[in-house]
């Protein structure tokens, strides 16, 4: 099968399109023929050697970890899916591989494709719609009639985490710059601060939950628009915010919390729900063959991408 692979640790010139063995499903595992996978940052800063002492990659290695497609073979003790099903799935942390002709992935992670959409609106969900969904609802404890700051609303995650801190009934306010502000109200957010015309974030409302997908202002620049006992929740921990979330309980209510996104199928499901009932959608940026997955990496790499950048593999057409 073809696949896009690095070959060491380095910049998205490293990959190439190789032919490798199909994968065959281990026990619990289906086998995916992959309609469009999509593009996360964590795809291209594996490959790049930032997390090599932490989580070295074996290479050669296939990134990507979203998926849509349709099983084509079930491993022994496959309970919930058939061959011929149509999934949509977050694939292994520790392995990925979506950027192939087809995939292996845990039957748990997997859940049936939403009525209605494209593989490439599916193919956009999985890692940065569960990455806002446990943000949200499991880390921040997100309720109805709460209000919440989404830093970064128009990324990957923030545009998912605007849709579903809306669908949970909290008042959204999101954080972008000015080009995507349209963008961010379309998705239910009722503010928006447009973060190149106003610096910091106010001091009149107080939010809730505090969610920053991005991680380029302090803890301290929030705290003006935090009430008593706030909820922090990052997509990216440092270690001065780790430190500081040890010894915040001391003094404070607040809670510093960060987010390490997991594989469910029971949570897409969740999102599947949203999808059906119109009130989660994929927001595409751009649509890159394949072949073209080095672009896509580069054009994620700039940080301005609006939702998802989408990879088409091999032109399957829609569900019906
Ligand atoms: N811990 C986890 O489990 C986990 C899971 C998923 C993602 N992450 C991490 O979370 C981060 C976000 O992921 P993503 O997929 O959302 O990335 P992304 O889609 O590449 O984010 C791009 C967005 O960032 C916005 N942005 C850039 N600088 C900003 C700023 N100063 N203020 C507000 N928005 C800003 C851009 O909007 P403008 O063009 O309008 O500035 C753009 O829309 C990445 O670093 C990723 O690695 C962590």
């Amino acid at each position: 099968m073809k696949a896009l692979q690095y070959q060491r640790y380095g910049g998205p010139d490293q990959l190439r399109e190789v032919e490798v063995p199909r994968p065959t499903p281990a026990p619990g595992q289906i086998l995916v023929k992959v309609a469009a996978s999509s593009v996360n940052p964590i795809d291209w800063k594996l490959h790049n050697g930032s997390f090599r002492f932490v989580k070295p990659v074996k290479m050669p290695s296939t990134p990507g970890f979203d998926i849509a497609g349709e099983i084509v073979q079930v491993g022994a003790d496959v309970t919930q899916h058939h061959a011929g099903d149509l999934i949509y799935a977050m694939l292994d942390s520790k392995t990925g591989g979506a950027d192939a002709e087809y995939a292996v992935v845990g039957e748990a992670a997997a859940a049936p494709m939403p009525a209605g959409i494209k593989w490439q609106e599916a193919a956009g969900i999985p890692l940065a719609g569960l990455t806002a969904l446990q943000a949200l609802r499991d880390k921040g404890q997100l309720t109805a009639g709460q209000r919440v700051l989404v830093v970064g609303a128009s990324g990957g995650v923030g545009h998912y985490a605007v849709q579903i801190a809306r669908a949970l009934g909290a008042h959204v306010t999101g954080v972008c710059s000015t080009d995507n502000v349209d963008m961010v109200k379309g998705l239910g957010a009722t503010e928006v601060i447009d973060y190149k015309k106003q610096s910091g974030f106010g001091s009149e409302t107080h939010y809730d939950v505090v969610f920053d997908t991005i991680g380029a202002s302090r803890f301290g620049d929030y705290t003006p628009a935090m009430t008593q006992d706030t909820v922090y929740v990052c997509t990216l921990p440092n270690l001065s915010l780790i430190a500081h979330a040890l010894v915040l309980p001391v003094y404070s209510k607040r809670r510093i919390k960060m987010v390490m996104v997991n594989s469910s199928g029971e949570d897409l499901k969740y999102l599947t729900n949203l999808v059906e009932q119109n009130k989660l959608r994929t927001v595409i940026d751009r649509v890159f063959p394949l072949e073209e997955l080095h672009l896509a990496h580069e054009l994620n790499q700039q940080g301005r991408t609006a939702g998802k950048i989408i990879v088409n593999v091999g032109n399957r057409d829609n569900p019906a």
